[in-house]
């Protein structure tokens, strides 16, 4: 456990302008599909947060030459579909989930074995989800008896596409099938159960690679190749959240959030707290390089409990332990149900925020599939965030609105998605110090 630890004074507002830092699953995305590209990659805009660089790293460590990243600017020599070496040592991805799904599809079809490890976090989530349809596809991998990390995949195997129906909606998983389709015989199809981010699809479409979509199936097939383009990485909208939370519920905020990404299959958020009552206006709407972007201004206003509809909660996903805390300082009852995913997020998400929220005096029954949240008082105290950096930057919102400090343990995974979020959040008017 880390010893990092952060402490926030109730009370403030948030004002001014801010951009927050670029979109992780699109920076994943733009070393891996970089890497497998011809030509050179110019990127901006790139996360420098720690599961993002952990891709990169894995990269540079099967040979392929990655400057930067210099404030956010990062240059991709791409060495084709078959031009990754085989890596010296196993590959530590952190406490990357999508370094890990991701990369085990687009490894079964290397021609050389690897192996993919993590932390303690990510050693004990859920690989099956893409072991089995790989497997069904012709790789062959091996993970623990749990299903879990460290997973070693087997080089030089004959992939065929298969036809998938995802049983949960996972885009880790869509993308771990498409990017194993680059490699297979025929055609790689999946079908996703509720729309998930699509950002492999649009990335791989920018690149030229021929991807189809018909309704919830997407499909490709392999044998052709990527041309590496410029992207422009927005600033991730899951990141923009704790803002946008966080200028709803502290009086007198007025806020604009800089160029954040407004890709629909992420806007879940706006949608949720704009039916609390939240006051949220899209400006200078544009699309940059195949994603579309604005600037968000976000208002204090009152909000009110809701019962979530299930059918927002994939384009949300990451985005619950905040929208809690909005449901907190929302008059009346807020419902979550259909997210049972939370349970296997970076941490248990819906005990470890019920958790906190009790130990501030907040009325919150988690249920196996999601909480139900009476809004009310917030008192002070002292959480745990469970290494989970989400977990810690909503607790970090919680105080504008508390009757006392909040101090939350174990935040060090903050750098994982969000550097510097103690700097930022400060500017913003967040009374937060962070202790090591
Ligand atoms: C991600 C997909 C989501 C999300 C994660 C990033 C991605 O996971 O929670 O933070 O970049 O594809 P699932 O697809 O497993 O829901």
């Amino acid at each position: 456990m880390s010893e990092q630890r952060f402490q926030v004074t109730p009370g403030g507002s948030l004002t001014g302008r801010v951009r927050v830092p670029g979109d992780k699953s699109i920076s994943h995305r733009s070393i891996m599909l970089g890497a497998l590209a011809e030509g050179v990659t110019q990127i901006t805009g790139f996360l420098e947060g720690e599961d993002s660089l952990a891709t990169l790293a894995a990269f540079r460590a099967m040979g392929v030459r990655i400057e930067g990243p210099d404030a956010g600017r990062v240059t991709v020599h791409g060495v084709g579909l078959h031009g990754l070496r085989a890596p010296q040592e196993p590959l530590y991805l952190g406490n990357s989930g999508t370094s890990m799904r991701l990369m085990a599809g687009l490894l079964a079809g290397q021609a050389f074995t690897s192996v993919l490890t993590g932390d303690a976090s990510l050693s004990g989530r859920p690989m099956q989800r893409v072991v089995d349809p790989l497997t069904r596809m012709g790789a062959r991998i091996d993970a623990t008896e749990r299903g879990t990390a460290p997973l070693t995949i087997h080089g030089g195997r004959t992939l065929t596409g298969i036809d998938y129906d995802m049983p949960v909606a996972s885009a880790q998983v869509k993308s771990s099938l498409l990017l194993a389709g680059l490699y297979a015989q025929g055609k790689t199809c999946v079908t996703e159960p509720a729309p998930t981010r699509d950002h492999t699809e649009r990335m791989l479409a920018g690149m030229g690679y021929p991807v189809t979509r018909d309704g919830a199936r997407a499909c490709l097939e392999g044998g052709h190749s990527l041309h590496a383009i410029d992207i422009d990485v927005p600033a991730d909208i899951s990141s923009a959240a704790f803002f946008l939370v966080g200028a709803s519920i502290a009086p007198d905020s007025d806020l604009v959030l800089e160029h954040v990404g407004m890709n629909p299959t992420r806007t879940g958020v706006i949608d949720i707290l704009q039916r609390m009552g939240a006051s949220i206006e899209a400006g200078n709407a544009r699309d940059v390089g195949g994603e579309p972007v604005a600037d968000l201004r976000v208002r204090a206003a009152k909000l009110q409990g809701i019962d979530i509809p299930p059918a927002l909660v994939p384009l949300a996903i990451d985005e619950f332990p905040v929208i809690f805390v909005a449901a907190a300082c929302a008059s009346g009852r807020t419902v979550l149900t259909g997210a049972g995913e939370l349970r296997v997020k970076e941490s248990d998400r819906i005990q470890v925020m019920a958790d906190g929220l009790q130990a501030l005096g907040v009325q919150a029954k988690p249920t196996p599939d999601g909480m139900i949240i009476e809004g009310g008082p917030i008192r002070a105290g002292r959480v745990n965030s469970h290494g989970d950096h989400r977990i810690a930057m909503a607790f970090a919102m919680a105080a504008l609105r508390s009757q006392g400090a909040i101090g939350i343990d174990d935040c060090a995974n903050v750098n994982t998605s969000f550097p510097d979020f103690v700097g930022l959040a400060g500017r913003a008017g967040l009374a937060i110090t962070r202790h090591d």
